[in-house]
């Protein structure tokens, strides 16, 4: 493996059947979310910078450190999108939603952030997400994180603990603030620089500090959820109850605040041990964004999650589904008019949904039967000028190693029916 040939570091070169994998796992995003009514979305993989610079956050990693920027040859300033929250309310606003109007839609695709690579933390990574826009319940937030539990449950992945806490709304943000800044400042000097600079800026955005020796300082901060205001306190109480009611098991993170500054209310994570440092798989929770142009924010709650981190997941929990990769007919040629036969009589074989593979170069016998084997073909058709005039194939089991004669012209039929695809 040469360096030149290696991905950029953080990125993936995935080949089948990996791939075979990632389609399992986005069909069951296709099945599931669609029982819920969404519809699937598809956004630029690039955005206007300011699309995603004040609904995400100035003030977070994200907008700070991570976002790949550049600017276009027209001196437009472009980011690949970091997550698809802020690109899926820009879409819906700009394809035009009322107020009061429901959106549902979900959305597949890679995410892009320039973190230091490591297990679970890549720099193209894939999310699927989903985003329930315009309504504001807690009924709303629930069904939502009931859909992701059935989402993980369709993929096979149970368990992981799921932990959620309210970042309440406008009005409570100033008496968090003074909260924690009363109870930070004397122990900034311990904290990481980054830190120092929140305590000035946006002190809550501290509790998201990943920073070992700052996270012992923030267990003990003040608990968000005792300093909401009183509509804040009953929305979190309701989606609380909400979980309870359709048995989904939860955990109060009180100093869960995430890691993008868009969210009011409800926000959650799903960890799962077992998966090294990066242990959230998905998070979401509800927020207010204000598209570019806009001047009321609009509402939504939703959630995304890694596929890469998922992987990992189900490779711990030792559920990953296999695939049969094999194929189901070799077909050996000798001399050219064998091999004309056999390009038909592969069409005819594919048109039934046989896996049908080849020699197209006039190989050996014995080549061509090596290489059934390498591919671990069910069957091997062969036939030659004998078998040609006599109007037959010769068929070879495989696995049993046993071989018959049939009837060229019902080769197709019975091979359909050997390997059920009839
Ligand atoms: P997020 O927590 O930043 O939320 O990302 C969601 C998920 O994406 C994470 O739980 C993780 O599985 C995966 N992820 C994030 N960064 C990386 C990375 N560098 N490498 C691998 N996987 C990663 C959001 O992006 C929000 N937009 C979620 C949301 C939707 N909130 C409301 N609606």
């Amino acid at each position: 493996m040469s360096r030149r040939t290696e991905p950029m570091p953080g990125t993936t070169d995935l080949f089948a059947p990996d791939t075979d994998l990632w389609r399992f796992i986005e069909a069951r995003a296709h099945e599931v979310f669609g029982l819920y009514g969404y519809g699937e979305l598809r956004t630029p993989i690039f955005e206007r910078t300011d699309v995603f610079l004040h609904s995400i956050g100035d003030d977070t990693d994200i907008v700070q450190k991570e976002m790949y920027t550049f600017e276009d040859r027209g001196g437009r300033s472009l980011t690949l999108r970091p997550e698809g929250t802020a690109g899926v309310l820009r879409a819906v606003a700009n394809a035009g939603i009322g107020q009061g109007e429901e959106r549902r839609v979900y959305y597949l695709g890679p995410m892009f952030r320039g973190e230091r690579p490591a297990a679970g933390r890549r720099r193209q990574f894939h999310q699927i997400g989903v985003e329930n826009i315009g309504r504001v319940a807690p009924a709303i937030d629930v069904e939502c994180i009931a859909m992701m539990r059935h989402f993980f449950a369709a993929v096979g992945l149970e368990g992981g603990r799921l932990l959620i806490n309210s970042r309440g709304v406008a009005e409570d943000r100033q008496l968090i603030s003074s909260a924690l800044r009363e109870y930070f400042a004397p122990r900034i000097e311990a904290m990481c620089e980054d830190c120092q600079r929140r305590l000035k800026v946006n002190v809550a955005r501290i509790l998201d500090c990943k920073q070992p020796s700052c996270r012992t300082v923030i267990e003990a901060a003040p608990a968000i959820p005792e300093l909401l205001g009183e509509n804040s306190r009953a929305f979190f109480s309701e989606v609380c109850d909400g979980l309870a009611a359709l048995d989904i098991e939860f955990e109060v993170d009180p100093r869960l605040i995430r890691g993008l500054d868009y969210y009011v209310h409800t926000v959650w994570e799903l960890a799962y041990e077992g998966i090294g440092a990066q242990n959230s798989i998905a998070g979401g929770g509800r927020y207010e964004i204000c598209p570019p142009g806009f001047k009321e924010p609009v509402p939504g709650v939703g959630f995304a999650l890694g596929v890469e981190r998922l992987l990992l997941a189900l490779e711990d929990a030792r559920a990953l589904p296999s695939f049969d990769t094999g194929i189901d007919v070799y077909l050996v040629s000798l001399g050219s008019e064998a091999m004309h036969a056999n390009q038909r009589l592969a069409s005819a074989l594919r048109a039934c949904g046989c896996r049908v593979l080849m020699d197209l170069e006039g190989r050996g016998m014995k080549a061509q039967l090596r290489q059934a084997n390498r591919l671990e073909a069910r069957f091997a058709l062969i036939r030659g000028g004998d078998e040609l005039a006599r109007g037959i194939v010769v068929c070879r089991d495989m696995r049993a190693a046993t071989q018959e004669e049939m009837a060229a012209d019902a080769a197709t039929t019975e091979m359909a029916v050997r390997l059920d695809h009839g």
